[in-house]
């Protein structure tokens, strides 16, 4: 894992564009996996403006986000097809027939959705670049504490705590779905990059379970320590309960001589 941590969420979000910024730049047909939440939000708004001021350009980007409500609407607000209409596909050259998400309508079977999902991800070459975030309770998509570390796309019911954190999103006399189709564990570590960002001090337990606990279905970020391309990205608050910092802003320090010398993504 390379761990690299910044003071404020604005330069998580800055370095996660980077990322971005670079492999488009190399291979403008790359694969992106996204994710929806808080936490990107500030990423998008880093490569709007990086569309628009220095040219970066999405015209044969392809997209796959981890998760989307079950049976929900595509054009209702909560959906996470209008959340990345809303964040980034409608403000950038992004062709929509290329931006998947895993959706599942009331006449349409899961399981077939699912498979689906996993067919397209590998006949689109697979994902270069996964983003992620990270839930309070270690989830990445929506794989909940419990799911299979070789999960792949399908639906999960989510946890009290996760509809409690996502409740802010829904009016009060709105239907919250209690369930979602989300890639895999399987399906993300799949990724060839996997870039996992977190930022609050609510996020400070999971990170550190993440990096420094067990590999464990309790925990489904823990499997980014089995992947071999995986950097994590934390504002000061999300990483204050891990006790290497030091090292870890040592050895990034010495991985940006590297990545001078050989190249941004030699190193990860
Ligand atoms: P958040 O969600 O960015 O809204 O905190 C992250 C997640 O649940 O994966």
């Amino acid at each position: 894992m390379q761990i690299v941590i910044f003071e404020t969420p604005e330069e998580v979000a800055n370095h996660a564009a980077d990322w971005v910024d670079t492999l488009l730049r190399q291979k403008p047909n790359a694969v992106l996996g996204l994710a929806t939440g808080s936490t990107p939000i500030e990423l998008y708004a880093k490569l709007v403006a990086r569309h628009e001021q220095d040219a970066l350009c999405f015209a044969k980007t392809v997209t796959f986000n981890l998760d989307e409500y079950f049976q929900i609407q595509p054009d209702s607000p909560q959906s996470y097809r209008s959340f990345m209409n809303y964040h980034l596909f409608n403000k950038v050259n992004i062709q929509k027939s290329n931006t998947y998400l895993p959706t599942c309508s009331e006449t349409q079977n899961p399981r077939q959705q699912g498979l689906n999902y996993e067919r397209l991800i590998k006949d689109s070459g697979g994902i270069d670049l996964q983003i992620l975030g990270i839930g309070a309770n270690g989830h990445i998509g929506f794989n909940e504490p419990s799911s299979s570390l070789a999960s792949r796309t399908r639906i999960k019911t989510l946890t009290q705590q996760t509809l409690k954190d996502n409740s802010r999103l829904f009016g009060e006399d709105e239907y919250q779905p209690d369930k979602a189709m989300t890639m895999g564990i399987g399906t993300i570590t799949d990724a060839k990059y996997v870039l996992l960002m977190a930022t609050g001090k609510n996020k400070a337990e999971a990170v550190n379970n993440m990096i420094t606990g067990p590999l464990s279905a309790h925990c489904p970020a823990s499997a980014l320590q089995m992947h071999e391309n995986a950097i994590v990205v934390l504002d000061k608050e999300a990483a204050s309960l891990l006790s290497d910092t030091e090292y870890y802003q040592w050895a990034d320090s010495q991985n940006r001589k590297l990545n001078e010398k050989f190249g941004y993504y030699h190193n990860a």
